[in-house]
């Protein structure tokens, strides 16, 4: 009879002890809605997010995905203009920002940033045979640069050509439809999604030099250090037993 007792004692205990476990990831107030990671992109930035059909993928899709699983969080991805994104994480209307987003120290004012997971490279399209040759040519003459709102890129060219020169778009694919219109000279823009837009629309290259190299990473409310712990703990994770290096060699295959 007693040895009974203590088995279903002890059993109760490993449950109470899995239970408390799981739901130190899950703590009410950990995210903004109980049981959820809600994640804000901008989904027209392949190959990091992007629609197939009605469903976002892509390496940022994916590598959310795994991390609210480790967390025991359902992802909810919701797509929005990728300049709302700082101001909604930071009013905690998302849990996160993810949309290959760039550390930068202003934004690290507003937010604060995982790990990063990736690099990017601001790239220079041009229409083939442009007389835009490298960056310094572009800065040099008197041309309009197309870009996304609020992006590094917009930030960047800005400050280097000043307000005249840059054409705003709310989307990136729309900025390189401008180009391949003749409406801008040039499109300054995210390395992969460059490669994608040149590679869905004839006529367009992009320049051998770099214009600037960041890192991405994920933006969190700056309050809210518990889920920033818990999705850097996740994503080490997710690092060392190779399930990032897969999803990012999946999109962007290093071809040996
Ligand atoms: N890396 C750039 C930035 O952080 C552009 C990101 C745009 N992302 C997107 N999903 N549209 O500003």
């Amino acid at each position: 009879m007693k040895k009974i007792f203590t088995r279903i004692l002890s059993a109760a205990l490993v449950l109470s002890m899995a239970g408390a476990l799981a739901s130190c990831a899950t703590k009410k107030g950990m995210t903004v809605q109980k049981g959820k990671l809600v994640m804000a992109t901008n989904a027209y930035f392949p190959p990091y997010e992007y629609y197939d059909n009605n469903t976002i993928v892509g390496i940022d899709a994916e590598i959310a995905a795994a991390v609210a699983k480790k967390l025991g969080l359902e992802l909810e991805i919701q797509d929005v203009e990728f300049d709302s994104i700082i101001a909604g994480v930071q009013g905690n209307k998302y849990d996160i920002g993810m949309a290959g987003m760039t550390v930068t120290d202003e934004r690290k004012l507003a937010v604060n940033f995982s790990s990063t997971y990736a690099t990017g490279i601001q790239a220079v399209i041009v229409p083939e045979g442009s007389e835009i040759t490298d960056v310094d040519a572009l800065l040099a003459g008197d041309y309009k640069v197309g870009v996304q709102q609020g992006t590094t890129g917009d930030i960047y060219m800005t400050g280097d050509v000043g307000e005249d020169r840059v054409v705003r778009f709310s989307k990136g694919n729309d900025a390189v439809l401008a180009l391949s219109t003749g409406k801008v000279d040039a499109v300054v823009i995210d390395n992969e999604p460059a490669k994608s837009f040149v590679a869905a629309n004839e006529g367009l290259v992009i320049l051998p030099t770099a214009y600037v190299e960041e890192e991405y990473a994920m933006c969190i409310n700056k309050n809210n250090t518990e889920l920033l712990d818990a999705i850097n703990k996740a994503l080490k994770e997710l690092t060392d037993d190779g399930t990032i290096p897969a999803i990012i060699e999946k999109y962007i295959p290093s071809n040996g």
